[in-house]
């Protein structure tokens, strides 16, 4: 019998299931960069239009509905998720939870900034979000009095405070059936 065949068809395999992975992240991070535009652009225009009180009730409204609106154009799953809550409706699925553990988990020396597996039939996508110093208005520890009531009101079960610049607060995922 001839050898090379199966030889061939190794290589072959090789090549193939790595191009197919470096689609995989690059879709992934083409999606995940409009997602996270698209939340910036609605955070600074509402900070700077009415300031951080009225961004409260557009961050509820709008979040939901950028994450919605880019699954449906890209025909994914996206979302944000973190092991500190202010939605509930934010909770890590396991696969989520898993990549979250893994991003705390490398925190501290050379910190991982994204995480892409697979599970029979979907692609599954994380990428870690870092507090920055505009976050620290509605989730760091001196919350201005106005911004904590019109949270309170919202979220009474608000998990998401307390952070300090840099820390890590959570990812944004994508996820899409790869059949
Ligand atoms: C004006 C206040 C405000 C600012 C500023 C703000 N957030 Fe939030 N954040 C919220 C609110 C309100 C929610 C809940 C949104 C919802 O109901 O889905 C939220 C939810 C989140 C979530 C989803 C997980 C959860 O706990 O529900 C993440 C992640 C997050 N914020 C990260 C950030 C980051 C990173 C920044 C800075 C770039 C930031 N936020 C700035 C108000 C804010």
């Amino acid at each position: 019998m001839n050898m090379r065949l199966p030889i061939l068809l190794i290589l072959l395999c090789l090549a193939g299931c790595r191009a197919a992975a470096t689609t995989d992240l690059a879709f992934a991070r083409e999606v995940t960069d409009a997602f996270a535009a698209e939340l910036q652009q609605a955070l600074a225009g509402a900070m700077a239009q009415g300031g951080p009180v009225a961004a409260v009730s557009v961050c509820r409204d709008q979040a939901p509905e950028i994450a919605s609106s880019v699954s449906a154009r890209y025909g994914v799953s996206v979302g944000r998720v973190s092991d500190r809550l202010r939605n509930p409706a934010n909770a890590a699925t396991a696969w989520q939870a898993e990549g979250l553990a893994l991003f705390a988990a490398e925190d501290a020396g050379a910190p991982r900034l994204e995480y892409l597996t697979q599970a029979d039939d979907e692609r599954r996508y994380m990428r870690a979000i870092r507090i920055a110093p505009l976050c620290t208005t509605c989730h760091g520890d001196t919350i201005p009095e106005a911004v904590a009531a019109a949270l309170a009101v919202d979220y009474p079960h608000d998990a998401a405070r307390g952070y300090r610049q840099g820390d890590l607060r959570g990812a944004l995922y994508v996820s899409w059936s790869a059949l």
